[in-house]
This record gives structure tokens, sequence and C-alpha cells, in this order.
């Protein structure tokens, strides 16, 4: 195989080496094309172009394979959301050592500062907990401004420990703010899934007691979030971190990006949809049908995805925690059974198959949250709290990085031409 492309244009001939990731992938090396010969790539959506270099996570889209470190996400269902996370930032499964200082670390900062508490309740009872999030995420920051240095490992380590301690915290008491419930303090002696529903469904009038079948699937859900190499959100993790930014203000800037309809938002679209079609005798053809339709911007929500032209290979997993959770805590859900036939249809009519688009994370996941009672609005916030040590370990690679430069992209300007300004009285 060449080592190497030629471009030429008007007698100006550009040599792109040939990059070639560790699974064969390989990429044309452009960074000193305008230099070189005065052009630019064009891209919209960056459909076609690699932001970076990464040994994070790898996605085969066409196959339907999605590897953290290496590791399939089959393989990691096993695993604890805290382990995964310590892999994702890490590079490596702790010890038990490692995990036990790693979970002891995240433990001992889950509470928010009291000061914190009025922040919540500047915010009326029906704001959307992901604006919550993700400014609670940066004003966090206030609290820690001599320890948030980025080029500080020191630093960086206590921010990631305050991020992953601190934000199930932010996102339950944001749903205790929307319910006039008191808010739930954490506690130490309860595992990371635990700890976030205890905050969210304790009373302090009652003991709380976590059914363990709802944390496992809660803890597996976040999981099969934890990461996803260059989406939305995570190029906005790194977009914003390049400017040299902490970990607060990036983390922020993500979620931000993650609670769009297109992107993590989708989970609870996916639901409001479903409840619509059943509310519409289940006519799932009609909601296909406007789909289809390039004059209808309706979208089918949990379907399609830029990488995978196969089924997600986590939406398959989700699945199956859906079959298991949902009948034992709801019963016979309808809603569930309309996805399933919304996903037959689909999955039979030409102009989905011509397009592989297939159920992707979102599709299935909003089912279970709901069945463990979690309000729809909450669904991207658990998004969130899943791909947090992605987006923490894509902005870690990224900082860490000596050759990182900030992110600033080029454009072509198709605009007006030169003209001279007209006093507003000659206009
Ligand atoms: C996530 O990138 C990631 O990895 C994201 C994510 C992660 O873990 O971080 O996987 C999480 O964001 C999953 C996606 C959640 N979003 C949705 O479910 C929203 C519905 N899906 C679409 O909006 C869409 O599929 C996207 C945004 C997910 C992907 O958009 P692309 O890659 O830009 O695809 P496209 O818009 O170019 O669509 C190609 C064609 C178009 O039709 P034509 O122009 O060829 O006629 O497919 C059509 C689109 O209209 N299409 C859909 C569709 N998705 C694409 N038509 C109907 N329903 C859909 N869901």
């Amino acid at each position: 195989m060449s080592d190497r492309a030629t471009i030429e244009l008007d007698g100006v001939t550009f040599d792109a080496p040939v990059i070639v990731g560790s699974e064969g992938e390989r990429a044309l090396d452009i960074r000193r094309l305008r230099l070189d010969t005065g052009l630019v790539t064009y891209d919209p959506g960056y459909g076609n172009t690699g932001s970076a270099q990464s040994a994070i996570t790898f996605i085969d889209g066409e196959a339907g394979v999605l590897r953290y470190r290496g590791y399939p996400i089959e393989e990691l269902t096993d695993a604890s959301f805290l382990g995964v996370s310590y892999l994702l930032i890490h590079g490596e499964l702790p010890t038990s050592e490692e995990l036990e200082r790693f979970r002891r670390n995240i433990t001992l900062h889950t509470l928010l500062r009291e000061d914190m508490r009025p922040f919540f309740d500047a915010f009326p009872t029906d704001a959307h907990p992901m604006a919550i999030l993700a400014s609670a995420t940066n004003a966090l920051s206030t609290f820690y401004q001599d320890h948030y240095d980025p080029s500080d490992p020191d630093d960086v380590e206590i921010s990631i420990y305050r991020l992953m301690a601190k934000l199930p915290t932010v996102a339950a008491w944001s749903y205790k703010r929307s319910i006039g419930q008191p808010y739930i303090y954490p506690s130490n002696e309860l595992g990371y899934a635990e700890n976030f529903l205890s905050m969210m469904f304790a009373v302090p009038a009652e003991p709380y007691v976590c059914d363990q079948d709802v944390a496992d699937a809660l803890e597996l859900l976040l999981i099969l979030h934890a990461d996803h190499e260059q989406n939305c959100s995570t190029s906005t993790v790194r977009m914003v971190g390049s400017s040299h930014l902490n970990l607060f203000g990036s983390i922020s800037a993500g979620i931000t990006a993650l609670w769009g309809p297109r992107h993590g938002g989708a989970n609870q679209d996916v639901v409001q949809t479903l409840m619509q079609i059943h509310e519409s005798d289940d006519d799932v053809k009609a909601f296909v049908a406007r789909a289809k339709d390039p004059k209808d911007p309706f979208r089918l929500p949990g379907f399609g995805h830029r990488v995978y032209k196969n089924y997600d290979p986590r939406a398959r997993i989700i699945k199956e925690i859906a079959d298991r959770v949902v009948g034992k805590l709801v019963g016979a859900d309808p809603l569930f059974e309309v996805a399933q036939r919304l996903e037959e249809v689909a999955l039979n009519d030409d102009f989905f198959v011509e397009r592989k688009l297939y159920p992707n994370v979102d599709f299935y996941s909003g089912l279970i949250y709901r069945s463990m009672g979690i309000p729809l609005p909450m669904f991207p916030v658990l998004f969130a709290l899943g791909r947090l040590p992605g987006w923490i370990a894509q902005w870690k690679e990224m900082t860490e990085d000596p050759h990182t430069r900030i992110n600033r992209p080029r454009q072509v300007y198709v605009g007006a031409g030169y003209r001279t300004f007209v006093p507003t009285d000659e206009r």
C-alpha cells in the first residue's frame, strides 16, 4: 500500500503522507497543505476529517464494533462503572488496590459546598436539568480557582475526582429542586449508582432501600455511555479544552453540546415520540412515513448514526437490559411494545435500509430510565453522567499531548466582496 498520496492542482504538487492507525485505518496527513499549496479542505460536519490521534476508543461503524482501550464493550458489561472510568482515563484496567483508591478519592468529594445550595433554588422548578448541570459544572470551578490549572497534574487529578464525585449530586439535586423535595446528601457507604439513586429517590422521612437490579442496570447503562471517540460533545470538550481552559469549563461545554436532540437529547425525544405514537393508536407507519418525507423535518429519534452503518452494539445490549428490567419494574410497557414494532417496521423499510439507519444508543435507554421512575428531562443527564469519564479521558489525552494546538478551523468565504461604509442618512 502507498505511504503517501499526491494532490496535483495548477502545476502545484502536494504529497500527503498516509498515517496508519493501530487498527489499520488510513488518513491523509494534510497538516502542511495550506502552507505548501494555499489550499484548505472543505468538510462541513467533519464526516471525513480526523481531528486527533487517540488511543482511547475504537469504533468500526461498518462492523458495529466498539472497544474501550481495546476491550470490546460486550466484555465490559460485568465491570464496575468506576473500573471502566479508570480504564478510559488511565489506559489500563485497575488492580483492586488502584480501584479502591480511585473509588475512595471520589467518595470523599461527593458533597457540594453548602454555599452552593442557593444555586439550585435560583432556577425555576421547570428548568431543564441539562441547563442546571452545565451551569453548575462551570459554577463548581469558582470554588477551586487555586486548583484547576490544566498543566498541573495534581490539579487535574483532584479536578477529576471532584467532577466524578459531584456531578451525580448536582444531577440528583436538580431533580429534587424540580419536585420541591429536600436535597438528599450523598452517602459514603453506597456504590456509585446506588448513591445516585438514593439522592434521587430517598426522602428524609424514611429509610431508602435500593433495588439492586435497578442499580446494576444503571451501572451498566453508565458503562455503555462512557465514551464514543470524537462525537459532537467530546469534540466540543476538546475544542474548548484546546484553549487551555480548565477541566470544569471544558466539561460544562460538553454537557451543553450533548443536550441537543440530534445528540444525547435524543433519548428524551425517543420516549416523547413513542408516547405520541401510542396516543395515535400505535400508528407506527404514520410516523415512519413522516420520517421519510423530505418535506417533514421530523426524524425518527434514536435511529441513525454518523459512524454506525450497522446495529449500534450498545443498542443491542440496552435492548437486553430493557427486556430484563422494564418488565420487572412496570410489567408489560406499551411503549416498549411500540418501540419494538417501530424498530421492526423501520428495519424492513427501504428508506432506512438504503441509508443504513439502525437503532442507536438512545433508542431503548429512555424506556429503562422511565421504568426506574426517572423523569424524561433527566434522560440526557444520565447520558452525561455516563459520558463524563470519556470526556475527561479525551480532554486529558489532548492536554497531555505536547503537539496540541488551539483548535481553529479555516473556512471558504462566500460573502460580499470589498465595499466602503455608507453613513446611515445615505442608505
Ligand atoms: C448520539 O457521534 C456519536 O458517536 C454520537 C453518540 C455518542 O455516543 O456520542 O453515538 C450518541 O448522539 C446518537 C445519535 C442520537 N441522535 C438521534 O437519534 C437523532 C436522530 N438521528 C439523526 O438526526 C441522524 O441520524 C444523526 C444526527 C444521528 C446522524 O446524522 P448524519 O450522520 O449527519 O446523517 P444525515 O443527516 O446525513 O442523514 C443521512 C440520510 C438523510 O437522508 P437523505 O438526505 O439521504 O435523503 O439519512 C436520513 C437523513 O434525512 N436520516 C434519517 C434519520 N437519520 C438520518 N431520516 C429519518 N430519521 C432518522 N433518524
